[in-house]
Formats: structure tokens, C-alpha cells, sequence
């Protein structure tokens, strides 16, 4: 029979069953250093204040240390029998440093550990995945900067609705990502606050300085409330929404990336380092990298759901619920991190746009009949009434089998008088590009301003 810290209590020992059921130390092992590093700091603090000698105070934080360096050398590797990973160092501290390690835990619960634990993780992988997006934005700018000139259909209702600039519209996939980063900002900004010292609930009766253990873990503060401090996952909530949005992102280009390297759009083409091969279908090509990215989305919402439940029917404080909390937290992190890495490569070196194919598509449809109605309204016809116009005209068009591009200057006359030799300029691709200069859009002009600032932006 397992002794446990608590055994002292108990008749008997836990049915192996439960004890592998309540174990959480196959996974919670994940948050070690940073619970070695929070035990740190609150050794410290209680040396600090006099709860314990400083001679105490350094022991313990020598043998956490050691724990540490044990595991990184992987010769410390609890089992079930630790129950989690706050037994299992408190146990090997014993082990390692005698009496003085039963010490550690004065004025301390696991509840607000394992909370100062978590948000110690996250805290990390909220700046691994900044670091991940930042890659990402650089990659996306690189991209665009190579297909300024470049034109790609633009679509409402995937139905083609204006021509674009493909730098244009890569960079809407910075703006998203921009915004991925700044939420983590602001998440990071509500988990960086330090339960330590909340106790299992109600505090403690000992003379604690949570400030000062709170400054040492360099947390911005001590939380205000012990019930709310070993209660609270909000920001886990928080970071997983954040985590989810950065995977709706990546979902939709991985969604346009499918189309475009479909035959029917034939767009792009993806290099053999990034798609794979059919097992019987001996010309397939897969885009496995953007549908698993597209799939993976799907975990990372389940994880938010999850956390949502999870919460919401949870009276205060603790509830062992909440040791739900890691795996789902863990995972997102994984996930978000792999994609990231896979959509990085992917469109750094595993998408080449195909600008024949490209050309021609936007000069092969009425993408342009928007601007035949701009034109009219330039020259003092309401719009609404040069809309209708250009409505019949690709309806003619349409039914005749061909283009605007097509009509003779005299055709275009007999719509109206107003039409002029220029018009031919004004529908071609390039210019109907060009001339949506307003500020944020499509044309080269802006483009360009657009790709600068984006430039800019990573620098910061
Ligand atoms: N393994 C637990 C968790 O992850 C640690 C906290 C346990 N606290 C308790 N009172 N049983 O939540």
C-alpha cells in the first residue's frame, strides 16, 4: 500500500483502481520546474519572514534545485504512487535534504500551488506561442512581398467578386495574427497575478509576504482574494478562447489553400516537402498539412467547451474538477504550436502561387462590372441607376457568351452615350486593382504602405 502524506487518516489503503484514478502525475509532471521554481520562492519568503531559519530556507531550495537536475537528467521520474507532482517533490525533497524538507509546505496548500503552477506555465507558453506568431507575421510578409504585382480573385460567397492583390490578401492573415498576438498580451496581462499564499482557501494564519514571493516568481501582483485565488480559471478560459481564434485563422487560409491547390482552381501548387501520396491512387497529390491543420481546430474548441463546463456548476473554492484543467490546457498549447510550425513551413517553403493561371483567372470573369458602374457614377450618373445598366449589360454579355472586355466601343455607346475609349482601360485587371487606393485597400499604392507598416510592426 502507497503511504501518502495524508495516509495518517485513513484505514486503509486507496483500491488501485482509484489511486490510478485520482492520479494526476502522468500529466501535471509536465508543470515540475515550474513548481520547483514556485517552491523556490515560497522557501524563500517563509525564510524571509522567520517561519523558518535562513540555513532552512537554503537547504530547501538547494534540494528543490537538485530535484530539478535530476529530472532534466531523467533519473527522476515519479510514478503513481506519487499521486501528482507536489507529493512527488515533496517526498524526494524529504528524501534528499531529511526533516527540513517536510518544512516546505508550511502555510501552503496544494490548491494554491497548483494554481501558481499553472499560471507559471502559461505564462511560458504564452510567450513561446507570441514568439511562434511573430515567425508567422515575418513569413506572411515575406510572402506578400514577393507578390505585390501579383492578382488573385477576391470572393463573397466564394463567388468572384472583385480582383485582389495576393499581397493584399496574404497580408489579411497578418492582421489576424496581429490580433492573436495582442490578446495573448492581454490574456498574459490576467494570468500573470500569484495565488501563492491563498492557502487551501482562506489564507493563513502564518505571517506570509505574498508580495514578495509574488515579486520573486515576477508576478505584477498577489491576487486579492484566497477564495477567488485557488478558485479561479478564468484565464485559462481566456488563453484557450485566445488559442481557439488562432486556430480559426490558420483554419481559413488552410481552407484556401485546399481550394487553391485543387485542379478546379489550380492557384497554387504544393512541393512534395509538404504534401503526400495516395496509397492506391498512384497521381495523388494530398494537401495533408492545411486539412490537418483544418482538422486540429476542432480539438482546440472542444478544449474551450471543455474549460467552459468544466467551471460553470463549480461552487468555491477548490473542486478536484479542476484538475481537469492541465490536460486540456497542455493540448491547446501543442496544438496551436504545431500548426503554427506546419503553416509557417508551409507557406514559407511549400506553396508556389501560379501567376499564369492567376492572370487569367482575373481577366476572366466579370470581376470588373463594379468598376463599368464606377465609371458611369465618375461621370455624373447616380450609381444606383449605372448599376442597373451594367446589370443588363452582363446579362447580355452572359447570355451572348462573352466578356465586357469583349464589347465593341459602338456596343458599349449604345448603353450609354457617356461610354468613352477609356473604358477598356479602366475594366482591365491591373487598373481595377489599382484604383481601390482608400486607405486599407486593394490597390498596389496602398499595398505597398500596408507591407511597410506590417514591417514595421515586427520591428516593435
Ligand atoms: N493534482 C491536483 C490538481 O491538479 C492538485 C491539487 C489537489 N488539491 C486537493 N485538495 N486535492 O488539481
Amino acid at each position: 500500500p502507497v503511504n501518502q502524506p495524508w495516509s495518517q487518516r485513513f484505514e486503509t489503503a486507496l483500491n488501485p483502481a482509484i489511486a490510478r484514478f485520482n492520479a494526476s502525475i502522468g500529466f501535471d509532471i509536465h508543470l515540475i520546474e515550474y513548481d520547483l521554481t514556485g517552491s523556490q520562492a515560497h522557501a524563500q519568503m517563509l525564510a524571509k519572514v522567520g517561519i523558518i531559519s535562513a540555513e532552512e530556507g537554503e537547504q530547501l531550495v538547494k534540494g528543490l534545485e537538485q530535484i530539478r537536475q535530476e529530472y532534466r537528467d531523467g533519473y527522476f521520474t515519479p510514478g503513481l504512487e506519487a499521486e501528482d507532482v507536489h507529493f512527488a517533490v515533496e517526498r524526494r525533497l524529504t528524501e534528499l535534504i531529511g526533516d527540513t524538507g517536510k518544512k516546505l509546505h508550511t502555510a501552503r496548500s496544494r490548491n494554491d500551488q497548483v494554481a501558481t503552477d499553472v499560471r507559471l506555465y502559461l505564462r511560458d507558453q504564452i510567450q513561446k506561442i507570441q514568439a511562434d506568431l511573430r515567425v508567422w507575421q515575418a513569413t506572411l510578409v515575406a510572402k506578400a512581398e514577393q507578390h505585390i504585382d501579383t492578382m488573385i480573385p477576391g470572393y463573397t460567397h466564394l463567388q468572384r467578386a472583385q480582383p485582389v492583390c495576393l499581397a493584399h490578401h496574404l497580408l489579411a492573415y497578418f492582421e489576424m495574427a496581429q490580433r492573436d498576438w495582442q490578446r495573448l498580451t492581454e490574456v498574459y496581462s490576467r494570468v500573470n497575478i500569484c495565488p501563492l499564499g491563498s492557502g487551501a482557501l482562506a489564507g493563513t494564519p502564518f505571517p506570509i509576504d505574498r508580495h514578495y514571493s509574488a515579486a520573486l516568481l515576477e508576478f505584477s501582483a498577489p491576487g486579492n482574494n484566497s477564495l477567488d485565488g485557488v478558485s479561479d480559471r478564468d484565464f485559462a478560459v481566456e488563453f484557450l478562447c485566445a488559442a481557439s481564434l488562432i486556430m480559426v485563422h490558420l483554419s481559413r487560409l488552410s481552407e484556401e489553400v485546399i481550394l487553391w491547390s485543387s485542379q478546379e482552381f489550380s492557384f497554387v501548387s504544393l512541393s512534395d516537402r509538404v504534401s503526400t501520396g495516395s496509397s492506391i491512387m498512384p497521381q495523388k497529390k494530398n494537401p495533408d498539412v492545411p486539412e490537418l491543420v483544418r482538422g486540429k481546430t476542432g480539438r482546440v474548441f472542444g478544449h474551450l467547451q471543455a474549460m467552459l463546463t468544466l467551471l460553470k456548476g463549480l461552487p468555491l473554492a477548490y473542486n478536484k474538477d479542476m484538475q481537469e484543467d492541465k490536460e486540456a490546457i497542455f493540448d491547446a498549447v501543442i496544438t496551436v504550436r504545431s500548426c503554427l510550425e506546419a503553416m509557417t513551413v508551409l507557406i514559407a517553403e511549400g506553396i508556389e502561387f501560379q501567376p499564369t493561371r492567376l492572370t487569367s483567372a482575373v481577366a476572366e470573369d466579370f470581376s470588373n462590372a463594379t468598376d463599368v458602374a464606377d465609371y458611369l457614377a465618375a461621370k455624373g450618373v447616380p450609381f444606383r441607376e449605372a448599376y442597373n445598366l451594367v446589370g443588363k449589360l452582363v446579362k447580355t454579355c452572359t447570355s451572348e457568351g462573352i466578356l465586357l472586355k469583349d464589347l465593341s466601343l459602338e456596343r458599349w455607346k449604345s448603353f450609354h452615350p457617356k461610354f468613352e475609349d477609356d473604358i477598356f482601360a479602366a475594366i482591365a485587371p491591373t487598373q481595377v486593382v489599382a484604383v481601390r487606393n482608400s486607405y486599407g485597400g486593394t490597390g498596389f499604392d496602398q499595398v505597398r504602405l500596408q507591407l511597410e507598416a506590417a514591417k514595421k510592426a515586427l520591428q516593435s
